[in-house]
């Protein structure tokens, strides 16, 4: 029977090309993908990284006195009023999660006084209180009392490297 037999050889002809054409057209679409990756590259390189627009809205000064040092309080009194229900426990969270963002906002250019002994600093911060903020989702009252050293710690230290006339330790 050629006539099957043709149709068959016709068939597998047909499919080589299929498939040829889909190998190509693969290679096509990873090759633009490569193109792609390269292109986000060049764009996340210095001169091209797109500028985002923050600003500078609060000093030094205010960040601390008005951000940093109420929340770090709620945290640090804890112990004088326990926090007993939902709203209560959800203004500590607000809290930890303010303070712990707040470390971000040290870290910002414009903000951060070096890339070097300030970074270490700030994230001495960014770390209690990303623990506190963690404690607090957890209702977990003794674990936000224990993390107290480690958040003075965090504040002492920046403040003896970075705050003037702060009185140093010996
Ligand atoms: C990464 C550095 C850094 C960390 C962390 C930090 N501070 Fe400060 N703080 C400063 C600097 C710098 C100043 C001085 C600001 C100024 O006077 O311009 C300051 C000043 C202050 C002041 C005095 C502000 C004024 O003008 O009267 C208070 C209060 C304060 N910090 C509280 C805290 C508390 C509480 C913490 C921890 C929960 C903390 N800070 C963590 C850098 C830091």
């Amino acid at each position: 029977m050629p006539a099957i037999s043709h149709a068959n050889e016709f068939e597998g002809t047909n499919m080589k090309t299929i498939v040829s054409i889909g190998v190509v057209l693969i290679f096509v679409a990873l090759a633009g993908i490569a193109q792609q990756q390269v292109a986000v590259e060049q764009q996340s390189s210095s001169e091209t990284a797109p500028k985002v627009p923050y600003r500078i809205v609060g000093t030094m000064s205010q960040l601390m006195v008005d951000i940093i040092f109420p929340t770090s309080d709620d945290l640090f009194y804890i112990v004088r009023k326990p926090p007993s229900n939902d709203a209560e426990w959800g203004a500590i969270e607000r809290s930890a999660l303010t303070l712990a963002e707040s470390a971000n906002l040290l870290l910002m250019p414009g903000r951060a006084r070096d890339q070097d002994k300030w970074i270490a600093d700030a994230r001495l911060l960014l770390d209690a209180g990303n623990l506190a903020f963690k404690a607090a989702k957890a209702k977990d009252y003794d674990a936000i009392v224990a993390l107290n050293e480690q958040l003075v710690t965090a504040c002492t230290t920046c403040h003896q490297d970075y705050r003037p006339n702060y009185r140093r330790r010996r």
